[in-house]
């Protein structure tokens, strides 16, 4: 484990964090299920050392350790996006500090442009495997290898009985769970309507801005993966909408407490 890692972890023990047996890493307007975590301590991002400050709209930017009934977790309320400027290497930071907390499974969760034609605005989609177009890659450099090995194999990223079991617990609940490929781009920009039909081609159902370099540090380091994107818009070209943040976050709200339940009663029904 890196020092800087460790100083973190221990300037987090010292703020009230315990030993995580999940990390929730908690997209644009989900953040509330971090605010139902019991007996919770917090600290913002600009405080933690080696974090960055998140400077996003609709990210709260602070790690929020808790219960959720006995099962502690820690979760970053708020992100970091490779578009704010943060480095690939610094996002991981983040998931490397949380799995050295303790926590040894992740569920990430994010909001997405939809290409799939079967997909509606408001849909949930399991992500089942990523496509990383963001040119960018948080491994890169020196490997760490005591943190995981200089070529990871991402046949597996994201757990198949993680998945399973959110299938279970979606149809138990009655809610639609849509399962797809996810693409990140770096953003800012939205895309072109040519970039969607291209990644359209390439076997993407979803487009957005995050999740994978997060993914690909979680997987480095030995995590289980469980990815969730709330579907907030139509990619463009698809949907008659100009594309607007302001919108991303009304969606997610709009779909905010079926989601919550979700992973809620995820995390309550399995063995964590
Ligand atoms: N593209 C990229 N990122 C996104 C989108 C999109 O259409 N919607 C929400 N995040």
């Amino acid at each position: 484990m890196t020092t800087q890692v460790q100083a973190t972890v221990k300037y987090l023990q010292e703020q009230g964090f315990g030993r995580p047996a999940l990390a929730i890493i908690l997209g644009s307007g989900l953040g509330g299920l971090a605010d139902q975590l019991t007996g919770a301590a917090h600290a913002p991002y600009e405080q933690i050392p080696g974090f960055a400050p998140s400077t996003v709209a609709g990210h709260a930017g602070r790690l929020v350790f808790g219960y959720i009934e006995s099962l502690p977790v820690v979760a970053m309320q708020g992100r970091f996006h490779y578009y704010e400027g943060h480095s690939q290497q610094q996002i991981a930071f983040a998931v490397r500090t949380m799995h050295a907390l303790g926590a040894s499974k992740l569920i990430v969760t994010n909001a997405a442009g939809g290409l799939n034609p079967g997909f509606s605005v408001g849909d949930l989609m399991l992500i089942r495997d990523h496509i990383n177009y963001t040119g960018g890659n948080p491994l890169l450099g020196l490997n760490d290898d005591s943190l995981g090995p200089r070529f990871p194999d991402l046949s597996h990223a994201y757990d198949q009985k993680m998945r399973s079991q959110a299938n279970d617990v979606a149809s138990r609940l009655g809610i639609p769970l849509q399962q797809g490929v996810y693409l990140a781009v770096s953003g800012p920009s939205y895309e072109t309507p040519a970039e969607i039909k291209t990644f359209a081609r390439l076997g993407a159902d979803a487009v957005g801005m995050s999740t994978v370099p997060e993914v690909i540090a979680a997987v480095h380091c030995g995590m289980q993966v469980l990815g969730i994107s709330c579907i907030t818009n139509m990619a463009a070209g698809l949907g008659a909408e100009k594309l607007a943040h302001d919108e991303v976050i009304e969606v997610t709200v709009r779909v905010r407490d079926q989601f919550q339940n979700l992973v809620m009663e995820l995390i309550k029904s399995e063995e964590w």
